[in-house]
């Protein structure tokens, strides 16, 4: 486990309130950043940490926060990702419960790097009770002098601004999230041109996750190389890893990146309960093609993950139980995709519904190998052909549950 000074989930009672974060040298990062740091030396020590995207698709920050224009006329915007909607994933929600003024902090880090002056904050619905929480933290951010006009003294100022979002899982994805902001159906953009020189209201912007964003103040806290030495040369620090399905202790362990799996299994969430053992791992949401459990002595960062043909993702590991018929994971995932295709692109509107269809006749009138094939066709037919990364996500678990349980789903649907 991580020393508590460190943690970005502290253990103590209290301490989403200022006055807990500023015990625990809470703004002090920021404060010299802006005080006594360039932003280009800002960018080039988040770059020099190698902080992978806590969202997803693991971009490393710091290069991401370089690709938005300086001399840019006109506003650039920060978004920060609270939509939370990859199933099995538990983390940011932990933090705008625990850690706001983490959040808050890493956002004026990255608002000075970048050189922007607002940022949203887009919290998924089901948080309300979280955007009241981060409203309230905000209100002792600004009262304190660390966000609004002239924060320490100095001519740099940020204002945040918290939007709810209304129950899309679409909306996580960065593009269709700037298109729910402005008030219009989330669906998502054509890429390029990227956020980062076209975003927000067209203005360029850097969307990111929040885990991403309240882990920033130990980088400028501590230094780029303590960061980097924290995880993996190439994949810098702790993450949150939420463990949830057939383990003791479900929950959120925060843990080095490159942690063996089965360690955080294992170990941290104590395996399977009594009697049990374990039949598959989903290791970083339902996204993640699913592993078998002779798959799982893997470090968990993002390139192991996806050498493994798998992804870490937002890093919410589902375990999933002996006895658990996958005829049952294949229909769950298969209605959670055809159910939030925002049905912008034919291939994924049409693709997951004929096959939620498929597995539903399965279920009911049984069937063969024929039409697992089917399956596996209709999966291919999604993969590439699709704006956005939902595609993919969709595809590759059904692909993976198909190949990896193809003789247990044989014999489940033979009649
Ligand atoms: C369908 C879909 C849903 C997503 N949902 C989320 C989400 O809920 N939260 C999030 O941070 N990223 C989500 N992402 C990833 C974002 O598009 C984006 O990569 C991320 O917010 C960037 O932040 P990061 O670089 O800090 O990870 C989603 C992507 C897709 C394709």
């Amino acid at each position: 486990m991580v020393e508590n000074e460190v943690r970005l989930l502290p253990d103590d009672d209290g301490s989403w309130q200022l006055e807990a974060y500023l015990r625990r040298n809470g703004y002090q990062a920021a404060r010299r950043a802006l005080t006594t740091m360039s932003p280009e030396a800002v960018v080039a020590e988040v770059c020099k940490a190698v902080i992978r995207g806590r969202g997803g698709a693991g971009f490393p920050a710091g290069t991401k926060w370089g690709f938005v224009p300086k001399d840019a006329a006109g506003p650039k915007y920060l978004c920060v990702n609270a939509d939370e909607g990859e199933p099995g994933t538990f983390k940011d929600r932990l933090i705008l419960v625990r850690a706001p003024h983490a959040l808050l902090e890493g956002m004026l880090i990255a608002a000075y790097g970048v050189g922007l002056r607002t940022a949203y904050v887009y919290v998924r619905a089901e948080y309300a009770g979280l955007a009241a929480r981060l409203a309230e933290a905000i209100a002792e951010a600004r009262a304190a002098g660390f966000l609004g006009e002239r924060v320490f003294g100095t001519g740099f100022g940020l204002d945040v601004v918290v939007h709810l979002g209304a129950g899309a899982y679409i909306c996580g994805e960065e593009t269709a999230l700037l298109e729910s902001l402005e008030g219009r159906r989330g669906q998502p953009r054509l890429k390029p041109p990227f956020p980062a020189t076209v975003g927000l209201f067209r203005a360029p912007t850097v969307i990111n996750n929040v885990e991403t964003l309240a882990a920033i103040p130990q980088i400028l806290a501590h230094g780029a190389d303590w960061f980097r030495g924290r995880g993996l040369p190439k994949d810098g620090g702790t993450r949150l890893f939420g463990v949830s399905g057939a383990v003791r202790r479900p929950g959120v362990y925060e843990l080095p990146v490159g942690t063996p799996l089965r360690t955080l299994i294992e170990v941290h969430a104590g395996g399977a309960p009594d009697g049990r053992s374990v039949k598959a791992v989903i290791p970083g949401g339902l996204s993640a093609p699913v592993l078998l459990p002779d798959e799982i002595d893997i470090p968990l960062d993002v390139d192991s993950l996806a050498k493994a043909g798998s992804m870490l993702g937002s890093a919410g590991v589902v375990v999933i139980p002996d006895g658990t018929p996958m005829l049952d994971v294949l229909h769950v995932t298969a209605r959670f995709y055809a159910h939030e295709s925002c049905g912008k692109c034919t291939p994924c509107r049409i693709g997951t519904s004929w096959i939620l269809k498929t597995v539903n006749r399965l279920r009911r009138d049984g069937g063969g190998p024929a039409d697992l094939d089917h399956l596996l066709r209709l999966a291919d037919g999604i993969r590439g052909r699709t704006l956005c990364p939902f595609g993919e996500g969709a595809a590759l678990p059904i692909r993976a549950l198909i190949l990896k349980f193809r003789g247990e789903l044989e014999q489940a649907v033979a009649r």
